[in-house]
């Protein structure tokens, strides 16, 4: 076999930062403390039972439920720390906020604090741990606000709430067969593999992109009699394949880790829906805007592809809680620009059982 000369992410990194002169060299660091932390994770699910990781942390059930009232297993509490603890030393941090920590985290007062925001979902898809099935971790990088920066103060909820268009950076780590890391800087999204040997992230895909156009979609149709109609809608026209209103066959996804089916769909197209459904009524939606949505939507849009909460695109939603939920559609940009277009015109399928209505004008407004 040849060796191929391939390029390492802090290669990468250098590369990237040469568009910037004056950078100092911070956000690299941030990054591949970052990319620390998903080796160390991405070790922790690959020993699995061996080190006696799965399964949920032997605690009080009350004590074992994350702010957002789930369940917390031992792994999601492991992640969280490798995340705080390779990440909180460097010096380039001003505070973090994840989706196991109710709270912002502050960078303890012995360590330097510095200016950019760390946003996470340490692990993602969770549910999947015990089956051994993929996960991942979901991570964005803003700005600390200036007030921030000049006087070191510790950070609160307000200063993370910034819109997705705000993200500097934004990724993914995947535990699968092999370990991605999926980044975006803002000048494309590169995808790299880890190399375990030389515990290196190697460049193995530059800049990915996302197809148009699909014949494929996923969401979970346990819900499906909660969607709205412009949902039932989209998906019934789907099902109906080739001798429906599309006029052609859709094959359907569904792996419960929203960083596995982001890559499937970076890698091959798709559309994804978590849609806000009435299933309960206090939450907007199922997956976490700030670091859920935002960084998949930063980097499907960076890839040539779209995100939306079905109304409105995903990375101009201004947030109002650290933990907020919100409605999810991304993917080809034809497919999710199709999804809010029936959000705008929900009358036009008034019964989801009978797909060849949304086509009839008697039907529309
Ligand atoms: P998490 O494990 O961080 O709580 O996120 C799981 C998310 C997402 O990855 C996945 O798409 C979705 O929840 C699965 O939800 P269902 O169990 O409703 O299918
Ligand atoms: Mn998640
Ligand atoms: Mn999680």
């Amino acid at each position: 076999m040849t060796t191929r000369r391939r390029f390492t992410l802090t290669q990468y990194l250098i590369e990237q930062r040469r568009r910037f002169p004056s950078a100092s060299g911070d956000f690299n660091a941030l990054l591949l403390d970052v990319a620390l932390a998903c080796k160390a994770i991405a070790r922790s699910v690959a020993f699995g039972e061996l080190t006696g990781v799965l399964g949920n942390p032997v605690v009080d059930v009350a004590t074992s439920l994350n702010v957002q009232g789930e369940e917390q297993k031992r792994l999601d509490v492991i992640s969280n720390e490798y995340f705080t603890q390779m990440t909180e030393w460097g010096g380039h941090l001003a505070g973090m906020a994840s989706e196991e920590m109710d709270a912002p985290y502050q960078i303890p007062e012995t360590l330097q604090r510095g200016k950019y925001l760390l946003v996470f979902d340490p692990l993602d898809g969770s549910s999947n741990i015990d089956v051994n099935v993929t996960v991942g971790s979901l991570f964005s990088v803003l700005r600390a606000p200036p007030g921030v920066i000049d006087s070191g103060r510790d950070v609160v909820e307000a200063d993370f709430l910034q819109p997705g268009t705000q993200q500097l950076a934004a990724g993914y780590a995947l535990y699968g067969p092999t370990t991605m890391l999926v980044l975006t800087v803002g000048n494309g999204v590169a995808g790299f593999t880890l190399d375990p040997n030389l515990g290196q992230f190697m460049l193995t895909h530059p800049n990915m992109t996302v197809p148009a156009d699909t014949q494929e979609f996923a969401i979970n149709a346990s819900n499906s009699r909660f969607w709205e109609a412009p949902v039932k809608r989209y998906v019934d026209e789907c099902l109906a394949g080739k001798t429906g209103p599309r006029g052609k066959d859709f094959n359907m996804r569904w792996i419960a880790s929203m960083v596995a089916e982001a890559h499937r769909i970076l890698m091959r197209g798709g559309v994804f829906m978590y849609p806000r459904d009435t299933k309960d009524a206090s939450k907007p939606g199922r997956l976490r805007l700030l670091y859920e949505a935002n960084p998949v939507g930063m980097l499907i849009e960076q890839a040539g592809g779209r995100a939306s909460t079905g109304r409105e695109p995903m990375l101009q939603v201004k947030p109002h809680q650290l933990h907020q939920r919100i409605p999810l559609v991304f993917g080809s940009k034809n497919e999710v620009e199709r999804i809010e277009r029936y959000h705008r015109e929900p009358n036009a399928y008034p019964d989801a059982r009978t797909p060849l209505f949304a086509e009839r004008s008697l039907f529309r407004d």
